[in-house]
């Protein structure tokens, strides 16, 4: 297993669980943080023990957003020439399902890290907002497109365009979050479901993915065939076969992640 300076990461069942570690920063995401959350979820693909991966932060932030200290000094080519922040899509192109779990702060590149996951989970005292407007940049790992298809135009331009926060409840009726839980919960709550989730069909799991993010690139009659064909395809999977054999047979199932 590697070792980490600004992530920890530790495997609890099937779920890999990454931590953003740099307290006194609130999590900024600063370029060494992205190699390691990168480096630790290539790591957690290539496990065949593992099913799904949890992101999280800590109580106060999940993550305050790109590291601004590291960013002012650099130039306009800095950036262009290292194609700076291109390294989150490895998250966005991960095969296995990720989830984020929020608890205080998830701003700028925090709520766009959040955004990246599969799926979003919420404490009651998380926030979210893309308030680069006020450092004179725009977001840069994808808010402006990820926050628009979650939560619709009006919000996501007067998020993206005054750069105020939104609460955990403003969050969840606008399609951001799949839901809230008591801060104390937090980790608790979204192991059970990484666990849940961890627990099917890893193949199929994948496939699950890939069909409903195909939904954001194609239109509607392509993004139904495309689910067909892989709901034929899950007729391939032992899986398959374990799990119809088992409801017909009243038992649980033991997928065999092939
Ligand atoms: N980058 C670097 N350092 C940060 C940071 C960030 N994004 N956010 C917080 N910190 C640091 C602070 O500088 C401070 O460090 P020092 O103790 O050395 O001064 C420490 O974390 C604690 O922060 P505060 O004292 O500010 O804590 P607070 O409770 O008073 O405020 C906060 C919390 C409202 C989140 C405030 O820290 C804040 O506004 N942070 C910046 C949020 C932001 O603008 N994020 C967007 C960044 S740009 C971006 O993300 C671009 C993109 O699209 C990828």
């Amino acid at each position: 297993m590697t070792d980490f300076e600004t992530i920890l990461l530790e495997r609890k069942g099937r779920v890999g669980i990454i931590t953003l570690n740099r307290p006194k920063a609130l999590n900024a995401l600063n370029s060494e943080l992205m190699r390691e959350v990168v480096s630790a979820v290539e790591e957690l693909e290539k496990d065949s023990e593992i099913g799904a991966i949890l992101i999280t932060g800590s109580d106060r932030a999940f993550a305050a957003g790109a590291d601004i200290k590291e960013m002012q000094p650099k130039s306009y080519m800095d950036v262009y020439l290292d194609d700076f922040f291109a390294a989150w899509d490895r998250l966005a192109a991960a095969r296995k399902p990720t989830i984020a779990a929020v608890a205080g702060y998830a701003l700028g590149g925090g709520c766009e890290l959040a955004m990246l996951c599969d799926i979003l989970i919420a404490a009651d005292t998380a926030k979210f907002g893309q308030p680069e407007i006020k450092l004179g940049v725009i977001p840069g790992i994808g808010g402006s497109q990820r926050l628009t298809r979650a939560v619709g135009k009006a919000k996501a331009m007067e998020l993206c365009l005054t750069g105020r926060n939104m609460d955990a409840e403003e969050a969840e009726r606008a399609g951001l979050v799949s839901r809230i839980v008591p801060a104390a919960d937090l980790l608790d709550e979204a192991l059970q479901t990484a666990t849940t989730i961890a627990e099917m069909s890893l193949p199929v799991a994948m496939m699950a993915k890939e069909a409903v993010n195909r939904s954001f690139e194609t239109t509607l009659t392509e993004g139904v065939r495309f689910e067909r064909r892989v709901f034929h395809s899950t007729f391939a999977t032992e899986d398959q076969k374990e799990g119809m054999a088992a409801f017909v047979e009243k038992r649980p199932p033991v997928f065999k992640h092939r």
